[in-house]
């Protein structure tokens, strides 16, 4: 599909035209009651448009994503600005129009950071997308999927603050690495479905090797503490019985990333709750050929 019908698409959709099915949505508590596993599309279709961007959102829309996961981090002015890495090296035009390198995201305003191209170095068919703040993404997403908002920098009480004065309280869902931050995020706001992004180093401040990187007893018990009910995992981290571990303490699995129809099945046949990808179409196949099993 050419960007500019995905960007006037994403106009539509921020100008409300698809207001009917906000009605229809489902809130984040009801989401996770799904019969079938959920299909949710990486910082958008970035398979398809660049990532985190309004394109790369529209495109997840039209490929019927149940949740459209984004990463954000502060500005030096405090807006909360759609990107995932700490800098705006490798996702905008930011070393060639500001010169040098490693043009951190906290160490620049908001109206600065628009200034930059977010979608030329994907494709030159998307020159002119711009870094979305929070609020326009959630706009875009928010009548037609249920966002999944991935914490990358930040306190939580800013997210807690800015979500509950747009009422999108369990309208989204939350994640993050950082669990200290989902306990925070927990005691401001109980109601709020958490995912804790795993696996992670806990207390030495070294990544986990080994049997620490699986998700078993020990990680769910602490993402459990940390007010999280879904486990989002690598999937290369799944032993045969972690997801039987964490239905019978009554949490969800997700895992990340998976952009082929094999490892879908497979992980779909261990009982995951939920697939993250950049190719939203690859796993409704993997849904399709499972079912016509
Ligand atoms: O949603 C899972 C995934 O987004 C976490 O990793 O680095 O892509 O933000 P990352
Ligand atoms: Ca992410």
């Amino acid at each position: 599909m050419h960007p500019e019908h995905l960007s006037r698409l994403g106009l539509l959709f921020a100008l409300g035209a698809l207001a009917p099915v906000a009605a229809a949505m489902p809130s984040a508590p009801d989401l996770l009651k799904s019969p079938r596993p959920l299909v949710i599309a990486h910082r958008g279709y970035s398979g398809a448009a660049p990532e985190n961007t309004l394109p790369s959102f529209s495109a997840a829309l039209l490929a019927g994503a149940d949740l459209v996961e984004l990463d954000y981090r502060p500005t030096r002015d405090g807006a909360l600005v759609v990107i995932h890495d700490a800098t705006a090296d490798r996702t905008t035009d930011a070393r060639t129009r500001w010169g040098g390198a490693r043009h951190r995201v906290a160490d620049r305003t908001l109206a600065e950071l628009r200034t930059l191209d977010a979608g030329r170095w994907f494709d030159a068919r998307f020159a002119g997308a711009v870094l979305p703040d929070l609020g326009e993404a959630l706009d875009l997403i928010a009548p037609a999927a249920l966002p999944l908002i991935e914490h990358k920098a930040g306190d939580a009480r800013t997210c807690v603050e800015f979500l509950r004065g747009r009422r999108l309280l369990n309208r989204v869902v939350v994640q993050s690495y950082d669990w200290s931050y989902l306990r925070d995020f927990h005691a401001l706001a109980p109601e709020q479905v958490l995912g804790a992004l795993g696996p992670v180093e806990h207390g030495d401040g070294l990544p986990p090797t080994g049997p620490d990187k699986l998700l078993g007893p020990a990680q769910l018990e602490r993402l459990a503490a940390a007010g999280a009910s879904i486990a989002v995992w690598n999937h290369a981290n799944l032993g045969p019985d972690s997801v039987r571990a964490a239905h019978a303490r009554g949490l969800r699995v997700w895992v990340y990333t998976v952009d082929d129809v094999a490892t879908a099945l497979r992980l779909l046949d261990l009982g995951v709750d939920g697939i993250i990808t950049n190719h939203p179409p690859l796993l409704w196949k993997a849904l399709a050929l499972r079912a016509a099993r």
